[in-house]
């Protein structure tokens, strides 16, 4: 291999919790590459900070976790998988623990100690787990200590996957992914890696809207290059807006995790006012949809820029030992949560909508997975519950690791691959066109395609994507990629897959609310909605079992 070539058994693509846990898991089973486009910390994973649902109260139950995931899933959860999930819940958060990751614990009533567990809207037990709001801290730190001395995985920060290397597209046989085209974002080289098999862990979307609480590496590239390669995609018009992220010109949108709520906080209107009570009978703790929906739809009403939480009724020691991080980064902003309500708004947050996989990990491509909120694995259905993200990405890749290392002695290694052909391209003489247009996609997306939605402005936002794809494609064409440039290719091709979904559901469920259609469509079985590219081809059974 030369320095613009890598080979590894697997190459995993990303470094929140499903890649990290994906590696290490298989680590000791085989060479793994991981490539991460920024610091290995950064991604949605270490902003997480409500916790990770699982059965662990003894009150508690599978069939209530799992009726609860069915219910906020809005008629589109393959019950299937949601049993698969949640039965996998404890063996995971033992896993977790197993590694280091430190949760919260309390001393009890009657003088048992054990883990502390939160609620969340749509949950009807306390069933999250957490580590006091900075639970997705505690598991990637956790995580990067044990990927960074591991002598089976090996780390490229600060390298972006451009696009996925399959058979079909170097017109080989039979269909399989051979490896990735790679942006050293430091030499500013493309470089080939080559692997028996690759992961995609490349979270999600969010950044394809305005106001988002995901960080700025979430720009959909996965779902792109899956779908550039061949893959089928599901359910994109269902994006999940957090109801309450903190209205502040500076805060970028900073979240005020819904354990707030689940601890007693009250939504309020400017005047004072509670108002959930009207919207859901469960109040500050209905599903995330209904929540930010009634939040969107009073803001609306009295044309107000924000509405407020309060927990300020609660004991300022009890406020400042649950949310200590959100308590410190509030104040800086100059709000004490202790003594006044927080101001807040939605903001995108979760892409419910991804890469098909089954149980497995598997996607359409033989030799290609996709893990964690890439993915699309009929889990969360119309609406995700909260706190069941981080669950989905340490059972998925569990169980991909696991068909990972049982199938790797009969995959392929690809050997060399052809290098990335620069050789037409120049460097960019217009950077401002990558930056202008970025712009005004997330500005159009958040305008027209947000929690309540209409026929004639999606199609307004589709005429739109249409061009900027148009335009994009040319630059692409013409000029050397750079990180931007890539990402803004992928985030406008994510716009278009939400927009040709939304668009197809003639219907409101879930995240998807339409003014043109606002009651599910009850004439026929809830469906999900499948988007095939051109690409697609049918994977045989056979290379589907030895992928
Ligand atoms: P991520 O953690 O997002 O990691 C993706 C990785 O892929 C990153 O390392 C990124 O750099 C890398 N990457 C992306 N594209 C490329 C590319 N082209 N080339 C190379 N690398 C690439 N869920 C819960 O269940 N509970 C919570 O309490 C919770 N709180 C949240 C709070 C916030 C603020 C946010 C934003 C989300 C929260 N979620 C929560 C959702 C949850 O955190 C995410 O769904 C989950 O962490 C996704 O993990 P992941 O490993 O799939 O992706
Ligand atoms: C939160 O803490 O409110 C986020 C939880 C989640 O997104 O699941």
């Amino acid at each position: 291999m030369t320095d613009r070539s890598h080979s590894a058994d697997v190459l995993v693509i990303g470094s929140g919790i499903a890649g990290l846990s994906l590696a290490l898991r298989l680590a000791p089973h085989a060479r793994i590459a991981v490539v991460t486009k920024g610091p290995l910390k950064e991604g949605a994973t270490f902003y997480a900070q409500g916790g990770i649902s699982a059965v662990l109260d003894k009150s508690d139950s599978i069939a209530s976790h799992i009726e609860d995931t069915l219910n906020t899933g809005a008629g589109l959860c393959n019950p299937d998988i949601v049993r698969f999930t949640v039965e996998r819940g404890r063996e995971c958060i033992q896993w977790l623990v197993d590694q280091g990751v430190a949760f919260t614990r309390e001393t009890r009533a009657d003088g048992t100690n054990d883990y502390h567990l939160t609620q969340e809207g749509g949950h009807s037990h306390r069933r999250v787990i957490h580590a006091a709001d900075a639970t997705g801290r505690a598991v990637e730190t956790t995580l990067e200590q044990l990927v960074r001395r591991h002598p089976n995985i090996t780390l490229f920060e600060q390298h972006i996957a451009v696009d996925l290397i399959t058979a079909a597209k170097l017109g080989r046989a039979p269909q399989r992914c051979l490896g990735a085209y790679v942006l050293n974002r430091g030499s500013g080289h493309v470089e080939a890696f080559s692997a028996r098999c690759v992961v995609l862990a490349t979270g999600g979307a969010g950044k394809v809207y305005l106001y988002t609480s995901n960080p700025d590496v979430a720009t959909g590239d996965g779902i792109a290059m899956a779908w550039r390669a061949g893959c089928r995609v599901a359910n994109m018009e269902f994006v999940q807006f957090h109801p309450t992220c903190l209205y502040h010109p500076k805060a970028k949108s900073f979240l005020i995790t819904e354990a707030v709520r689940g601890e007693g906080g009250r939504l309020l209107l400017p005047d004072g006012t509670p108002f959930m009570h009207k919207f859901d009978p469960r109040g500050e703790l209905a599903p995330r949809d209904i929540v930010a929906r009634a939040i969107d739809h009073e803001m609306k009403r009295l044309g107000a820029p924000c509405v407020y939480l309060d927990i300020s009724h609660q004991p300022a020691e009890f406020i400042r030992s649950h949310f200590p991080t959100v308590y410190a980064r509030c104040l800086e902003f100059g709000f004490d949560m202790t003594k006044e309500p927080l101001p807040v708004v939605p903001a995108a947050h979760y892409t419910c909508g991804g890469v098909m996989t089954d149980r497995y990990g598997h996607s359409d491509i033989a030799g290609l997975y996709a893990v964690g909120e890439v993915a699309h694995t009929g889990l969360h259905g119309a609406n995700r519950m909260a706190s069941n993200s981080l669950l989905e990405c340490v059972v998925f890749a569990a169980s991909a690791s696991r068909d990972i290392e049982q199938h790797l002695a009969q995959a392929p290694l690809p050997g060399e691959l052809p290098p990335w052909d620069d050789s037409r391209v120049t460097d960019s003489d217009e950077e401002v066109v990558v930056a202008h247009n970025w712009d005004e996609l997330r500005r159009f997306m958040w305008d027209y395609v947000g929690i309540v939605r209409t026929t004639k402005r999606l199609q307004r936002a589709q005429r739109r994507v249409d061009l900027l794809l148009h335009e994009i494609s040319e630059y692409y064409a013409n000029f050397r990629v750079t990180n931007d440039l890539i990402e803004l290719r992928n985030l406008a091709l994510v716009a278009d897959l939400i927009l040709r979904s939304a668009l197809a559901r003639k219907e409101s469920r879930g995240l998807h609310y339409t003014l043109d259609h606002p009651q599910p469509d009850q004439s026929r079985p809830p469906a999900d909605t499948i988007l095939v590219p051109e690409a697609y081809e049918v994977r045989p059974e056979a290379a589907h079992a030895g992928a």
